[in-house]
């Protein structure tokens, strides 16, 4: 058996993190416009469907070096307003198309960006307010929304709480001083600890921080701080995030040196310390990059076998639509994906006139609907049943992986060892069909460790 040395250098190759199926450069047969709209409706057109609002804010007074988020950095806050009479005329404009949104029940919002709270109260109450009147909220809701803990005010949280919202997500990534000039967020631990205590005093029933392994300069005793310090403050899920290099495409993380990064093998060991040092303290690994402990709904729902994974990471369940709304924001119907623009005056000027900001999507066909619910369970339960068509063909594909003890067999049953949780984006390759067939024409995906 090859030590855990050997098999980094053995795995560590670019790997999609499937957050979708099939992985965004796969997409082929985009939607136009009014086959979108028809997919949304045949999607809310079930007896208690549900649609879940994602809504996107690009904006960030700085950028932090190792961003990969979409984002628009300006400190001038003119942009707020024309940014939110926007979106709610996106919204509206799916309101007139399809009139039947306003009897489905909202069961989740989420704000992601970028940085929500770079937004003023007024601004945010604006963008609820004009959402919420036109639709139905379900009973058992679950609003949450993204925060830079350094531009977080008591004021926006409580307007949020206001509208309901129960669920934060702290920007923490690393506290250590020169791991955070390097990567250009001077983030002092007390910002954090104060939005932590204060979401949780107007009664944020879960806080989750996002931490990365991976960042330069970040050694075992930068990490072991970072982690400690995390665990003072009782994060309810951690976001454990492998640093995703991918200079290609971020120019921004040319701005430090690679010689910087930490190699492979360091990289696992970070992962490693922070995930012992969780497990120590009764936290659960969940799928890909999260913890969450026992009393959260992440971990209730993965008992369940309810757990969902989308474009935001872990989800307590699926619902029948996402919908972005937003620059770049991403939309599922579960049979199609839909992405808006990405480049913010090309979202806006098409708002303007009046048309939808399609950019790309893809129509799922049967094959790939197929092989998008296998992967979601490997993701998402640790194992997952193949039809009997394809085992002969994963076996062999996942063979050298089953000598190395990643995975076990059951008949049809492939089961992913405890050795084997960190190489789950490895696994989940034996299933991915569309990139089996043909690799990516150019890099696109940062590397599996
Ligand atoms: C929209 S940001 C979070 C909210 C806020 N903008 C902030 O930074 O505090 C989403 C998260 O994506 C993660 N992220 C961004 N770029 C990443 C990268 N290159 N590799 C891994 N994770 C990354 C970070 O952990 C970040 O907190
Ligand atoms: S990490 Fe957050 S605050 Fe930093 S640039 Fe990215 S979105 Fe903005």
């Amino acid at each position: 058996m090859e030590s855990k040395v050997d098999l980094i250098a053995k795995y560590d190759i670019p790997a999609p993190r499937y957050t979708s199926y099939p992985t965004v450069p796969y997409w082929s047969d985009s939607p136009d416009t009014e086959t979108w709209l028809d997919q949304i409706r045949n999607s809310i057109s079930a007896k208690d469907s549900k649609i879940s609002l994602y809504i996107h804010i690009p904006f960030c007074e700085t950028l932090c070096t190792f961003c990969g988020c979409n984002t628009s950095v300006t400190k001038n806050h003119s942009v707020e307003e024309p940014y939110v009479e926007h979106l709610l005329k996106e919204f509206s404009m799916y309101l007139d198309r399809i009139p039947e949104i306003r009897n489905t029940e909202i069961n989740e919002i989420h704000f992601g960006g970028g940085s929500p709270t770079y937004l003023s109260e007024e601004n945010l109450k604006q963008i609820l307010s004009g959402i919420l009147e036109n639709v139905k909220v379900a009973n058992e809701k679950s609003f949450a929304i993204e925060v830079d803990p350094r531009r977080t005010r008591k004021t926006q949280l409580e307007t949020l709480r206001e509208y309901g919202f129960r669920r934060i997500s702290l920007g923490v990534q690393d506290f250590n001083p020169e791991v955070q000039r390097l990567i250009n967020r001077d983030q002092p631990f007390e910002k954090t600890e104060f939005v932590t205590k204060t979401a949780r005093d107007l009664g944020y029933d879960s806080v989750n921080f996002d931490l990365i392994y991976g960042l330069p300069r970040q050694t075992l005793s930068t990490m072991n701080y970072t982690i400690e310090k995390t665990l003072e403050l009782v994060p309810d899920r951690i976001a454990f995030y492998s640093y995703a290099h991918v200079p290609w495409i971020k120019a921004s993380q040319r701005l430090f040196t690679e010689a910087d990064l930490p190699s492979g093998p360091e990289k696992r060991k970070l992962y490693e310390s922070g995930r012992d040092a969780f497990e120590r303290k009764g936290y659960k690994e969940i799928g890909m990059d999260h913890f969450a402990l026992p009393t959260d709904s992440l971990w209730t729902s993965f008992l369940k076998g309810k757990l969902h994974r989308n474009f935001m990471g872990y989800t307590e369940s699926k619902s029948d639509i996402q919908l972005g709304l937003g620059v770049s924001a991403i939309s599922d119907a579960w049979t199609c994906f839909h992405q808006n623009e990405k480049i913010l005056k090309k979202y806006q000027r098409k708002i303007s006139e009046g048309s939808f900001p399609t950019l790309r999507g893809h129509i799922l066909n049967e094959e790939d609907l197929a092989q998008r619910k296998l992967i979601l369970d490997l993701a998402t339960k640790w194992t997952v049943d193949l039809p009997k068509s394809q085992l002969d063909d994963v076996k062999s594909y996942l063979s050298t992986m089953e000598g190395d003890g990643l995975i076990e067999w059951k008949n049809e049953n492939l089961r992913v060892t405890e050795k084997g949780k960190p190489f789950l984006r490895n696994i989940c390759m034996a299933l991915d069909l569309r990139m089996r067939r043909k690799s990516p024409d150019s890099k696109v995906f940062s590397q599996a460790i």
